[in-house]
């Protein structure tokens, strides 16, 4: 299997009840693990790069290649989707230039006319081309490359207006933060969720899948939530198990124990052992 756009996927998953995730790389153990955990679980994939990720691995068309090599390398089956997570309006345009296919572009910080206009040229450009795009409508709280959002709930009419440009999957804020919940969360904005859903048929997507608990993201996905965005728990699942590998020494006392392919190989399970567990979680039914 070759990849693919969200359009169909996600539409599907909208009127199934049901996601599908998605899940950030950073490099070659995530891309594996991602992949890997698909292909196990036999169910349609969407693997992300932010801006500043594809940065730290060398620019969006060795993103993308990576990716391409890597399904062949290991027979990957299933539907995979390339996409470009919290693009600005240039990285956005390069990304459909280079061949991902699905780009966010995430204008939430930009005056409101500007994001919608915006939004139109990206759905123009990707659409021409047969990618997918995303869109952002108040902020998501936290941290994303920088970029400190309040995580605003996203205003009804706005988010009207930009489904109306004909993306292809919405994100809006519920009460979601990007990177770890603090202890006070409030949890997820449900009846503001339900506004948005009531009037907005385009499959709506879950940023900050890390941390919030198990019935929430099921309440919401039952809601209209057709894909959730899943970083943080695999980095953190990454760090233990590494962490975990050198407090027991094995770096220093097994044979080569402080080779790569040995000291990231925990890391990489665990990758991998999250996605599944969250592919799990979202009902993702698997590949006929
Ligand atoms: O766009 C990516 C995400 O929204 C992931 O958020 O790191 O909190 O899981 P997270
Ligand atoms: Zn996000």
């Amino acid at each position: 299997m070759s990849l693919v756009n969200g359009n169909e996927i996600f539409a599907e998953a909208r009127k199934g009840h049901y996601a599908v995730g998605a899940f950030n790389t950073n490099n070659l153990e995530w891309t594996r693990a991602i992949l890997g955990a698909a292909q196990e679980k036999n169910t349609p994939v969407l693997i992300q790069t932010s801006m500043g990720a594809a940065k730290y691995m060398g620019g969006y068309e060795l993103c993308l290649n990576l990716v391409q090599q890597t399904m062949k390398s290991m027979n990957i089956t299933v539907p995979v989707i390339m996409h470009l997570d919290h693009g600005n309006y240039e990285a956005a345009k390069e990304c459909i230039e280079v061949g991902y296919n699905s780009v966010m572009f995430d204008g939430h910080d930009l005056p409101f006319a500007e994001n919608l206009e915006k939004t139109k040229e990206i759905v123009k450009l990707a659409h021409a081309k047969g990618m997918s795009v995303e869109a952002e409508v108040g902020s998501i709280g936290g941290e994303e490359d920088g970029i400190i959002g309040e995580g605003e709930l996203a205003d009804v009419e706005e988010a009207k207006q930009i489904a109306a440009t004909g993306v292809d999957y919405l994100a809006c804020g519920i009460g979601n933060i990007h990177g770890q919940y603090p202890e006070n969360w409030k949890g997820l904005n449900f009846d503001r969720l339900k506004e948005l859903a009531d009037v907005i048929s385009t499959p709506l997507v879950l940023h900050g899948g890390s941390g919030i608990p198990k019935e929430q993201i099921q309440k919401a996905i039952s809601m209209g939530v057709a894909k959730v965005n899943v970083n943080t728990e695999c980095q953190m699942a990454f760090a233990a198990a590494t962490r975990k590998y050198i407090e027991e020494g094995h770096d220093q006392n097994d044979i080569k124990g402080y080779d790569p392919r040995k000291l990231l190989a925990p890391g990489t399970k665990a990758i991998k052992d999250t996605v599944e567990s969250r592919i799990e979680w979202f009902g993702t039914p698997a590949v006929k």
